[in-house]
């Protein structure tokens, strides 16, 4: 079955001093280990190799995630990063689709598409974002708006390895605000996108992909979305940002 997943992304939080003082705090953190959960953090991409370096140095019991990449190997891209550079600097996961990319920069489902394709060449595990506004969600066509997302994002994909790909699942209208979801509204959204998954790759390819909640998660809330069945884990902004409070939520998964 599948282990549990707790992400951290940064976004753009941290100066390198920052990001180090956080990643250090963290290994610290969680001296005792972690059990069988994924645990990842996503600095700003400035910061990558720096938290790379403090992982290895003090054996740290996470990973080390982009928050972005281009589906390009190299060229006349300016501000972008490619999948080979992510991978130099040791980065095993990148976050794809993240509603703020989707909502400033343009960003598409067939971009994303594109860069997890791109990701997965690189053997890089996409954390491949979906999620609905209030609108959609107040018209009651949240199910069906990101079982779509799923299929476009996922189209053409081989996840045969399931362990590969991770989908989050976030609430735009969740993001940032304190209002989260519930744990009900998070398993009827992961439960569909596992059986979307289900209909394209098959029952056991859906059955092995990670499914996340991300939205306003807390030490004080992630409890309840562990319990679901569908939900593995959680993307996590704000709350991870301290390394006292996400290992609080990395200890509550494990
Ligand atoms: O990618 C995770 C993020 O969008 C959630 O942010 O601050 O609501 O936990 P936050």
């Amino acid at each position: 079955m599948r282990n549990h997943v707790m992400a951290g992304n940064w976004k753009m939080n941290k100066t390198f001093s920052e990001a180090v003082e956080l990643a250090s705090g963290l290994a610290a953190e969680l001296k005792g280990g972690v059990g069988d959960v994924d645990v990842i953090v996503a600095p700003p991409a400035v910061d990558l190799k720096g938290v790379a370096e403090v992982i290895e140095q003090e054996q740290a019991p996470f990973a080390l995630s982009a928050q972005n990449v281009y589906f390009e190997e190299s060229g006349a891209y300016t501000g972008e990063t490619s999948p080979s550079m992510l991978e130099s600097v040791g980065a095993t996961y990148c976050i794809i689709g993240h509603s703020e990319r989707r909502g400033y920069f343009g960003e598409t489902d067939e971009d994303v598409n594109k860069k997890a394709k791109k990701l997965m060449e690189h053997g890089i595990v996409p954390i491949s974002c979906c999620g609905e506004s209030l609108e959609v969600r107040e018209a009651g066509k949240h199910v069906e708006f990101v079982c779509d997302q799923v299929r476009r994002d996922t189209e053409g994909l081989d996840l045969s390895d399931p362990s590969k790909y991770i989908i989050a699942y976030e609430p735009i209208w969740a993001i940032g605000t304190g209002k989260t979801a519930t744990a009900d509204d998070a398993e009827e959204v992961c439960g569909a996108i596992r059986r979307t998954l289900a209909e394209v790759f098959g029952q056991e390819t859906a059955d092995g992909v990670r499914i996340l909640y991300g939205g306003s998660a807390k030490p004080g809330n992630v409890g309840g979305f562990l319990e679901k069945d569908d939900v593995d884990g959680a993307l996590v902004g704000g709350a991870s940002l301290k390394a006292d409070s996400f290992a609080e939520m990395v200890r509550a998964a494990m």
